[in-house]
Formats: C-alpha cells, structure tokens, sequence
C-alpha cells in the first residue's frame, strides 16, 4: 500500500467515481446521509464555502440547494470524482459552483471563504498544511469543519467494525469489487489515524476558537468545528 496520503488517496479512488455515491450511502448503513445533515446544520446563511475533497459534490450540492445564494467552491485530487460533479453542475444550470482539481493542501484562494467543509478527506490529509491554509483562507468569525471516519472506543462496537469490512471484502457485485483497494486499506488507515488530535491541536496552533468534536454512530465517526 502507498504510503503517501496522497498516493494512497489515488490508489484508493482510482476508476470507481461512476458507483461511489451508491456505495458510499449502502456501506456506511445510510448513516453518511446521517453525517451530512450533521455537516449542513452547523452552516447559517453562508455567502461562500470551500468544499475539500467534494468528491462527486455530495455536500456540494447538498449545500447548494439549501443556500441556493451561496458561492461554493469544491477541491479534488481525483478528475473522474470531479467530473461527475461538473456534470451535474451543467444539468442543473447553476453558476456560483466552480469545481477545482487540486490537492486539499495545496488550494489557497484570495477571496475569503466563510465555512470551509469536508467529508473523508481528514483521514488522509496533511492536517498542519491544510489547517495552515484555511486559517488564511477563512474570514474572522469563519468556520472550519472537518468530518471522517473514528475507531470506536467501545469494545463491542470495535468487534462489529473489524468483522465489517472483510465481509464487504467479499461482496460478489461488480461495484463493490471496485472498491477493493479502499476496503482492504481503510480499516488499517482508520484505526491507525490520529486526525481528530491532530486537527485539534493544529486548530489551537493556528488561533481557532470554540473547537468541538462531535462523536457520530456509536463512535464510528466524527465532526471537528472550530472558528477562525
Ligand atoms: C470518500 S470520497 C468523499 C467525497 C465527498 N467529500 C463525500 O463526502 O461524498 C474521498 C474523496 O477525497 C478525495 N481526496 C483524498 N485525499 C485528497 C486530498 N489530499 N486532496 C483533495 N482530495 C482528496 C478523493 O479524491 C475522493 O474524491
């Protein structure tokens, strides 16, 4: 396995965009539905948002139809996620999405943003650089958001998550067998990463305020927030 977390980022996402929002929604037991409510209730009017690693746009256009007045900017590494999301931008004939290939830590923009959000991404990022950057990024008062999978602390809840991911391992569906990669290597990255620490502690660093986290579904995930 790579072990550059951008590499690894592009081992694991590599040819799989067509099926990733079906996959995504099943695999996680329909909790990521769950999770992005979570994500989208701690936004309040926003004006313009920065969407990293957007993905297919899940949050992106989740965010857009409840602000439809919202600038929104989504970052990806990967081109077939984002052309998904550019396709659907044109369907639907909206102008204030622009969508950006691009590795999280490495986007900065002049025009400040008001909420910077994320979904999975915190697992393999560069948490000092990206945090670094959003701080510039943020107008006073902005807030940043980071959401991604959690080892649960709980012994029972921790036996169910190891046996999980070797059966999905085994799922016959040609989608899934897509997914392979991700799904062999995600309970290691998962259970090894220490984001939520390091995003605290990077938060603190860069002069955010009122950090919280927010543990989801018995542990098995979370959202970090903080202000700039
Ligand atoms: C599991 S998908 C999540 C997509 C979307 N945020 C969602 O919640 O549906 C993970 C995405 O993170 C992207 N990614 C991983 N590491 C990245 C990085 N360092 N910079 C930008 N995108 C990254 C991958 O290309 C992939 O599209």
């Amino acid at each position: 396995m790579a072990h550059n977390h951008i590499d690894l980022a592009s081992e694991f996402f590599a040819g799989n965009a067509a099926s990733y929002d079906d996959v995504v929604r099943v695999t996680t037991l329909g909790n990521d539905h769950k999770w992005k409510k979570k994500i989208l209730a701690h936004l309040s009017s926003p004006t313009r948002v920065l969407d990293l690693a957007c993905g297919t746009g899940i949050v992106t256009f989740a965010i857009r139809d409840q602000f439809p007045q919202c600038e929104l900017v989504g970052v990806d590494l990967t081109a077939d996620y984002l052309e998904i999301a550019q396709q659907r931008a044109k369907a639907t004939g909206h102008s204030n999405l622009t969508f950006v290939h691009s590795a999280a830590e490495h986007f900065t923009d002049d025009v400040p943003f008001d909420a910077i959000v994320s979904s999975y991404l915190a697992k393999y990022a560069d948490i000092e650089t990206l945090t670094a950057n959003a701080a510039a990024m943020l107008q006073p008062g902005g807030i940043l958001l980071m959401h991604d999978f959690t080892y649960p602390h709980n012994a029972i809840i921790a036996w169910l998550w190891e046996r999980y991911f070797p059966v999905l391992r085994w799922m016959p569906s040609r989608n899934l067998r897509q997914w392979l990669i991700a799904f062999k290597g995600l309970p290691t990255l998962v259970r090894e990463s220490t984001w939520v620490a390091d995003l605290r502690t990077a938060m603190q660093q860069h002069g955010f305020t009122d950090i919280r986290t927010e543990s989801l579904s018995m542990g098995t995930a979370a959202i970090v927030t903080a202000s700039r």
